[in-house]
């Protein structure tokens, strides 16, 4: 009998994750933000892999994660700001849009036909370790199906992808927990396509002030991945709860006593520390998401620092779903 798929390796075995991408396989990965499900960038068909397995339109561009701020700058074209931003904040949870190199050699299919493209530099052993051994960039959004959850375990990858993926590569829990944020530098007026793992204002500290980030979810979004619907669990949720309602688990925020009445009651963060909320988000979003509820109450989250990805991400949760 062969062995059931995904098969889960560890970091002794990452020369297997090297072979199935180096075959034109896909691989799911730990970043410090979120798992990412990894293809061979350069490789048309891998790409389009990764659309089918996970359900996702083809309109809306993956990121691109390579080893360095070197690779980064054969793909795409870095001014000065680029050059500041990648220097203060890669490796880590920022991502790049800037204009693609004439000659860039990633798949136009990965950057969704734009004439721009995503860039970042994980900061994690394993994904640096990843990149350095294939030699080529990785292809890489968030290891769910279009629309859920972003995985922060390799069991939510399994639950998620199962054996639609060869296997996952497990470096446990996700430091940071929220995705990177996403910086667009590929014209004269700097903005932040999704707020994440870096804030605005640290940012700002770089570059001087940004356009103002539509808070609201749009229809219409400059990033394509910017779906009003996103992140969703499979039970309704609903935001800024001050009381419960029949049936509904509450995912509690900060040291106040939590409102009474609900059927469970989980918290982000006991102490109010946004950083420690954002690490536990979609892990306990997932661990809520069960028929024995209603819905899923949220109190309410301070907009700032990681609090501003946090109540994106919990916005998009709480919006109305696609029929798509
Ligand atoms: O933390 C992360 O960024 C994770 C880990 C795995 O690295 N990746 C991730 O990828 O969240 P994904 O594909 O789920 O999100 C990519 C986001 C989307 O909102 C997409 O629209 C935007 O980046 N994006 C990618 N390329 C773009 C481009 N050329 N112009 C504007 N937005 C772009
Ligand atoms: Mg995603």
């Amino acid at each position: 009998m062969s062995e059931p798929t995904p098969r889960i390796l560890n970091h002794h075995q990452i020369g297997e994750a090297v072979q199935i991408l180096r075959e034109g396989g896909l691989v799911a990965f730990p970043t410090e933000t979120v798992y990412g499900l990894a293809g061979n960038a350069t490789n048309d068909r891998a790409i389009a892999e990764i659309f089918a397995v996970k359900g996702r339109p083809q309109f809306n561009p993956l990121i691109i994660h390579v080893p360095n701020v070197i690779v980064a700058r054969q793909i795409a074209i870095f001014d000065g700001r680029a050059d500041a931003i990648a220097a203060r904040f890669w490796p880590g949870p920022l991502s790049l849009v800037l204009k693609r190199q004439k000659d860039c050699p990633i798949s136009l299919l990965a950057s969704a036909g734009l004439d721009s493209i995503a860039l970042r530099v994980p900061a994690h052993e394993l994904a640096l370790d990843l990149l350095r051994r294939i030699g080529v960039p990785l292809a890489a959004p968030s290891a769910n199906r279009s629309g859920r959850i972003s995985p922060t375990k390799a069991a939510h990858v399994r639950e998620e992808l199962g054996s639609r993926i060869a296997a996952i590569l497990d470096g446990g829990a996700c430091e940071i927990g929220v995705e990177s944020t996403v910086l667009d530098l590929s014209g004269p007026h700097p903005s932040i396509l999704r707020p994440g793992g870096v804030t605005q204002d640290e940012i700002e500290e770089i570059i001087g002030e940004l356009a103002l980030p539509g808070s609201e979810p749009t229809i219409v979004p400059r990033s394509p991945g910017m779906l009003a619907s996103h992140y969703a669990p499979n039970l309704k949720v609903r935001l800024n709860a001050t009381s419960a309602r029949r049936g509904e688990a509450l995912l509690a925020f900060g040291p106040a006593e939590p409102p009474s009445g609900f059927a469970e009651v989980k918290s982000l963060s006991a102490d109010g520390d946004l950083n420690e909320a954002a690490a536990n988000l979609f892990s306990l979003l997932r661990s809520l998401d069960c028929a024995a509820f209603t819905g899923i109450a949220v109190m309410p989250i301070p907009e700032r620092g990681l609090g501003i990805a946090i109540n994106d991400r919990l916005r998009r949760a709480a919006a109305p779903r696609h029929s798509s």
